[in-house]
């Protein structure tokens, strides 16, 4: 099998072409990346001379490109986004762009080559926020997206859903809670305080720190489209998350207490506009159906990440100076 993987270069997308060169080590996979900033070549060094493997840097939305590669290609796992919600809030620009529109050249590349089976990568954000009291969101959820971010996704969704009832391209989706893991951007909560806790720095909670989120390991995400590409329905979506809510106060005081460093280094700072308080996913579909469940505890996956940030500084110290740093202090008003 010949698949085209968008956005390789980034965090779950890297993981997700090591954990599918490993198991299935015959499949040829074709990395189409813009290597935007959060796309890093060197996360997949150990892969980069694999004969069942190729990088082509470009844009998902450059149609002519994409058009030749999807040729000969059986199936496409479309990963490549803008990912984070607060750059999204600074500006929502490329956001549309590459979420959207991108998404686009892709599904008219699939149909108009033979009707590529296409698997597109999406988020729980869909669904918008829930209460303490609420039931977790699942698979009939009506869509809500609060932030440019999410908006972006859900449009993409309904995009992909739209070219399964219009043109029959045969599709599924994923809605997958938080990850985290090795090469996660440290822009992201976990990579952002296991790395400034690194280098003596304190870490901004945003607000009180009572938000909720439902995070699950790369590996067990990755195992889930595994799953969905190998026996998921035609046109269905599958729910996929950790079931392991915790608050953000609580994941910093694991990661402080990882790193044996005391609550001093907490900075409380202004909260996220918009910030949705909980989510939570009800993964029983994907349990039933694909036989798939998230396997990784997250203290352990938690101290695999934390050992791996720290024994792997080269890798995020060059990407997280400079213009981000000032970004951030923009828009969070630090000092
Ligand atoms: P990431 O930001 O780490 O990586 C995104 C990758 O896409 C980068 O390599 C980037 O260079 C590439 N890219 C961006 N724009 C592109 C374009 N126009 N053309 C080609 N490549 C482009 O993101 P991630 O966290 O790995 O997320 C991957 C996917 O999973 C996204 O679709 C995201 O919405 C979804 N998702 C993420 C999470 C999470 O917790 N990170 C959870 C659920 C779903
Ligand atoms: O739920 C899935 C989504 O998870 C993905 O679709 C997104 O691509 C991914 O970025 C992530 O979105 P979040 O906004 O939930 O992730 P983030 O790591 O940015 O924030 C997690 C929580 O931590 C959120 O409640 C905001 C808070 N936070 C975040 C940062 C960066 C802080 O308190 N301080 C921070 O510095």
């Amino acid at each position: 099998m010949k698949i085209l993987v968008t956005g390789g270069a980034g965090f779950i997308g890297s993981n997700f072409i090591r954990y599918w060169t490993n198991k299935y080590p015959d499949d040829k996979i074709v990395n189409l990346d813009a290597l935007t900033y959060a796309g890093n070549l060197e996360n997949l060094k150990d892969i980069e001379n694999n004969k069942n493997y190729e990088f082509i840097k470009g844009d998902i939305r450059d149609a002519d490109l994409v058009n030749d590669l999807v040729k000969d290609v059986d199936l496409i796992i479309h990963f490549a986004a803008e990912s984070h919600v607060d750059r999204s809030i600074q500006n929502s620009e490329d956001f549309i762009k590459t979420n959207v529109l991108g998404t686009r050249v892709l599904l008219d590349a699939a149909k108009n080559n033979g009707n590529i089976r296409f698997h597109h990568i999406s988020t729980d954000e869909v669904f918008g926020a829930l209460g303490l009291d609420d039931e977790p969101f699942n698979e009939d959820t009506p869509y809500d997206p609060r932030s440019p971010y999410s908006a972006s996704k859900a449009a993409s969704d309904h995009l992909a859903r739209a070219y399964f009832h219009t043109h029959k391209l045969p599709i599924t989706i994923s809605n997958c809670t938080n990850n985290y893991g090795p090469f996660q951007f440290p822009e992201k909560l976990i990579p952002l305080f296991i790395t400034n806790l690194i280098e003596g720095e304190k870490v901004p909670v945003y607000g009180k720190g009572e938000n909720i989120r439902d995070w699950i390991y790369v590996d067990d995400h990755n195992a889930g489209v595994d799953a969905i590409i190998k026996k998921g329905r035609i046109g269905e979506t599958y729910c996929l998350g950790g079931e392991n809510e915790i608050t953000n106060l609580e994941i910093t005081k694991k990661i402080l207490n990882l790193m044996g460093m005391g609550e001093e280094m907490i900075e409380y700072v202004k909260d996220r506009p918009g910030h949705d308080f909980r989510y939570a996913m009800d993964i029983t579909k994907a349990k039933n159906e694909l036989g798939w469940r998230p396997k990784i505890k997250f203290e352990e996956g938690l101290k695999k990440t934390v050992e791996w940030y720290k024994n792997n500084k080269d890798w995020w110290r060059g990407i997280k100076s400079g213009s981000y740093l000032e970004y951030y202090k923009k828009q969070y008003g630090r000092n």
